[in-house]
């Protein structure tokens, strides 16, 4: 099977240039000027930007949290990606307390195999990591998972101490991996959400109201002075308030190999949110808090600036009318997470370039070339050149579409509202070709349950 890719103005993270795309089987071939080779079909995308396939570094499908499953599994929630133009997504699997992290990975690939649209990995969520186990690492790493997610926040779920996160830091140093760190002060935020309980506070503004941005910027520092000691890079995720940002500016200007991402949420919605009526501020609990509006513009500086590397989404979606609905009499019992994955590349090309605050390059690389080259899948994946999977996305940067639930053109996730309701966006994933298969065209899905595979990644590459 070949594709033949005509008159599109090729981005990668450093390349802006008019060219046509050769594509043998899955592998970019051949990139040239009026290239007239016979293939099995041709595109044409004249006017159109031809850029590689979104990597979406932090997703959660199929992920028993909060008393139920996020609504999304391996099926829909890669075929929502698949439409937004994501063409990889790194996903967690979970360490049970006291079980093997081995087992957690086999549960996880039971339940992406063979169903996913789109390519994917898994980090591992280290729960405890006992010396007897700590070989187990290594070990992950041979079968491609090359980066782990410690939590400092959920106490009694997912929370690990200060010990287990220096012993897995060690260990994730000596052999090339890379450490994730949800960074919020888990143990103090509980202590608030008890004031705040005992007061009567149960609706979902208190969510915000008890995880203040001081108890994330301690996380961040402490996850940051212990990865440094530890000598193990450190990535944390969903970044969310100026205050943690700072930390890692403080840091990265020492020479400590911290990095971070941030979410669509933190940079388009804000705190305010949580005063919908009618119970629907729960469609916006999620961990960490949205903040005060102010903060977004100190974290586009930080994606500007190159303190921030990635946008990832978080995906971890739950229904409003069944599952956000456990916290109806109390904040802290609606499940934690929203949907996002199928909205980020328009999103971040709408609010980034649009809008004047990054370029192109700029764009692809935090929507893709970054995670590619964190997370060990560079440059096989995250960039356009000979020799690299051909995961390409055909993207229109002058259509306008207004997100919506009801907007066939922008919602295909298994959930019952979409967090970015009414924006509208200019640039859509028009065409998107994972591994050499066109499997969305304008919009319609045509590829198939099962095309994806699941991606062996290679160590932590440096900077
Ligand atoms: O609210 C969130 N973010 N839910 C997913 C779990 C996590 O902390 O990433
Ligand atoms: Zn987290
Ligand atoms: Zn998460």
């Amino acid at each position: 099977m070949s594709l033949l890719i005509k008159n599109g103005r090729v981005i990668t993270a450093v390349d802006d240039y008019h060219a046509d795309i050769f594509i043998e089987k899955d592998t970019i071939s051949v990139i040239g000027k009026s290239l007239s080779m016979a293939a099995d079909q041709t595109i044409d995308a004249k006017g159109k930007l031809v850029i590689p396939g979104g990597i979406d570094p932090h997703t959660h499908l199929d992920m028993p949290f909060g008393g139920t499953v996020s609504a999304d599994d391996f099926e829909s929630g890669t075929r929502a990606a698949a439409h937004g133009g994501t063409t990889t997504l790194i996903d967690f699997a979970i360490q049970t307390k006291g079980e093997s992290t081995l087992q957690g990975l086999d549960t996880w690939h039971q339940k992406a195999e063979g169903k996913t649209a789109i390519d994917y990995g898994f980090h591992m969520i280290i729960t405890d990591m006992e010396d007897h186990r700590i070989n187990e690492m290594k070990t992950l790493a041979n079968e491609g998972v090359t980066s782990y997610k410690l939590f400092m926040a959920y106490p009694g779920v997912l929370y690990v101490d200060d010990g287990t996160i220096y012993r897995a830091m060690r260990k994730a140093g000596e052999d090339g991996t890379v450490i994730c760190m949800h960074a919020e002060n888990g143990i103090v935020i509980d202590e608030i959400v008890k004031e705040a309980l005992k007061k009567g506070h149960t609706e979902p503004k208190y969510h915000a109201l008890t995880r203040p941005t001081r108890m994330e910027a301690e996380g961040v520092h402490r996850a940051i002075a212990i990865a440094e000691v530890a000598e193990v890079p450190v990535y944390i995720v969903h970044l969310s308030s100026a205050d943690a940002l700072q930390q890692v500016v403080l840091a990265r200007d020492r020479g400590v190999h911290a990095f971070a991402e941030t979410c669509p949420q933190y940079l388009f919605l804000d705190q305010s949110y949580y005063e919908k009526p009618d119970f629907e501020g729960a469609k916006y609990v999620m961990t960490p808090a949205l903040r005060e509006k102010w903060n977004q513009d100190e974290l586009w500086r930080g994606l500007q600036f190159g303190d921030l590397q990635s946008i990832s989404t978080d995906h971890c979606p739950f229904c409003f009318k069944e599952q956000k609905e456990l916290g109806r009499n109390d904040f802290s019992k609606i499940p934690n997470g929203a949907p996002g994955v199928e909205n980020r590349m328009s999103l971040v090309h709408n609010g980034g370039v649009v809008q004047g605050r990054i370029n192109l390059n700029k764009f692809v690389d935090l929507t893709s070339t970054a995670a590619a080259k964190t997370f060990g899948l560079f440059p096989k994946k995250g960039t356009i050149a000979i020799g690299t999977d051909a995961d390409i996305v055909i993207f229109d940067p002058d259509r306008k579409e207004t997100i919506s639930v009801n907007n066939p053109c922008t919602h295909h996730m298994r959930v019952d509202y979409n967090a970015y309701e009414g924006i509208e966006v200019q640039g859509i994933s028009e065409t998107v070709i994972s591994r050499g298969k066109v499997i969305v065209e304008n919009c319609d899905y045509i590829g198939k349950k099962g095309d994806g595979q699941f991606i062996k990644r290679g160590l932590y590459g440096g900077i």
